[in-house]
């Protein structure tokens, strides 16, 4: 509010490391363009709210998060891209462009890839509650390999992958008891929550020792996922460890010594100047030696790899632009806060108010010389939590009609879009140097009228 703390020296300067690769302020003009386009016309054609994506950076993430692991184990690790980030069939070509494998974790999810003429050997598909449509779904579209979250699921799947007349390959879902460093709600192997089996509980063992007598199952390995948003490869390193004691212990007991190893996704990326993620490659020698270690110590073969980023990929590749309305200082004993309400909000980001996520803001229309001011940055929905950003500075000659964008939206912003005060949900629009197009369109009032069939 009147504090000068955060203050930034330079309002104009854009992080590198926060926006989408191929954005550029101009320094004449002071205004952002995407590989050369001009935010003023991409707001003018596709309008706003609008989730601006920069294509050239999403297919370069792809590409790095494979060659990183490739590098790392003579090519024998495998890349699954999280389609909850975000995935539409544009998504799902680049994917199968760069020869990256898919992880769905829906129906929805997977009729998208599949629509889209994806390999379905190439998916992945997990879930704690994944319906018998689903499962059916999956096995006879022949999906690579569906991860087992509980014991009514084995029962259920290997009933239908033998009506299906196929041995379907399986992972198992294992709960480590890590607690990764992030917000509750994201973080999920701990042992107070819904998704796996509990290593420490027996239930794992257990699992595998079902999955193992049933012929249309064929289990190939153990799976985890610790959280997300995670800085440091500290929590997977605890994971690791346990999970290679389990393959030794599975060895042990079963005679069986699983071929692979998921290691789930979570993986940070910059929402703010002060973030530092770490690069695919570093995570890719780290999280290979750490198990590379443990299986050397435990006498146990180098399992395959599988890691499943979705925001590493999605997340920093994407801005999205709003249009500033209005603009409202509110005297508090003394202390001014203004608030800039824009023509989005929750319904296309909920993570501020669901997680307290923290993003970077900016004047991305024209240049401002003016005093920095303190704002938060607020929705045009009828809620108060309705924030967008929590604390912005932007330039105090900010009008109406300005247009400010928001860094780093890419992963959960659209996935995570709803239609709340029946607010149409944005478009996808891709970037490249050649051209500017959508890839998924806006919704439209009349899109949120067809549901309504009274
Ligand atoms: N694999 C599994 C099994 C997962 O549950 C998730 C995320 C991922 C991979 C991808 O994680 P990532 O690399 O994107 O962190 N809506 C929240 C994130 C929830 C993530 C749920 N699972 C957010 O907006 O932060």
């Amino acid at each position: 509010m009147s504090s000068t703390v955060g203050i930034p020296a330079d309002l104009n300067v854009l992080a590198a490391h926060v926006w989408p690769a191929g954005v550029q302020r101009s320094p004449d003009t002071g205004v952002v363009s995407m590989h050369g386009h001009d935010v003023r016309e991409l707001a003018e054609q596709f309008g706003t709210p609008a989730y601006v994506l920069d294509e050239i950076e999403f297919r370069d993430r792809i590409r790095s998060w494979k060659s990183a692991f490739d590098e790392a184990t003579n090519s024998t690790a495998s890349v699954y891209y999280a389609g909850k980030a975000f995935l539409c069939s544009a998504v799902v070509r680049w994917l199968a462009q760069e020869g990256v494998n898919l992880d769905v974790c829906t129906g929805g999810e997977l009729a998208v890839a599949l629509r889209a003429g994806f390999d379905p050997a190439a998916i992945l598909m997990h879930g704690n509650n994944k319906s018998q449509g689903e499962l059916t779904q999956a096995v006879e579209a022949g999906v690579g390999l569906i991860v087992l979250d509980s014991f009514e699921e084995i029962a259920r799947l290997a009933h239908i992958a033998a009506q299906a007349g196929k041995v379907q390959a399986v992972l198992i879902r294992v709960t480590v008891g890590v607690e990764a460093h992030t917000h509750e709600y994201i973080a999920t192997a701990h042992e107070d929550q819904k998704f796996g089996f509990s290593l420490a509980g027996g239930q794992a063992l257990e699992a595998i020792k079902r999955v193992n007598k049933l012929s249309a199952l064929s289990l190939q390995g153990l799976h985890s996922h610790i959280g997300s948003q995670i800085f440091n490869t500290s929590g997977f390193e605890v994971a690791a460890h346990r999970l290679t004691q389990f393959l030794v212990q599975v060895r042990d007991e079963c005679s069986v010594e699983l071929p692979m190893l998921d290691l789930g996704g979570g993986l940070g990326i910059a929402y703010t100047p002060d973030d530092d993620p770490l690069a695919p490659q570093v995570i890719a020698q780290q999280l290979i030696g750490i198990v590379a270690e443990q299986c050397q110590v435990s006498g146990l073969a180098m399992p395959r790899i599988v890691v499943e980023p979705g925001r590493a990929i999605a997340g920093p590749t994407t801005m999205t632009i709003y249009q500033v309305g209005t603009i409202k200082p509110i005297d508090l004993d003394g202390i001014t806060r203004t608030f800039v309400s824009v023509d989005g909000g929750m319904s296309d980001n909920i993570r501020t108010a669901l997680y307290d996520a923290v993003y970077t803001c900016s004047l991305v229309s024209r240049a401002s010389a003016a005093e920095p001011m303190l704002v938060r940055v607020v929705g045009k929905h009828c809620e108060t939590g309705d924030i967008v950003v929590r604390d912005a500075w932007l330039p105090s000659d900010l009008a109406p009609g300005d247009l400010i964008a928001v860094a780093a939206t890419g992963a959960y912003g659209r996935s995570m879009a709803s239609n709340y005060n029946h607010v149409p949900r944005p478009p996808v629009v891709a970037v490249t140097p050649d051209a500017s197009r959508l890839i998924v369109r806006r919704e439209s009032v009349e899109d949120i009228l067809a549901l309504d069939v009274d």
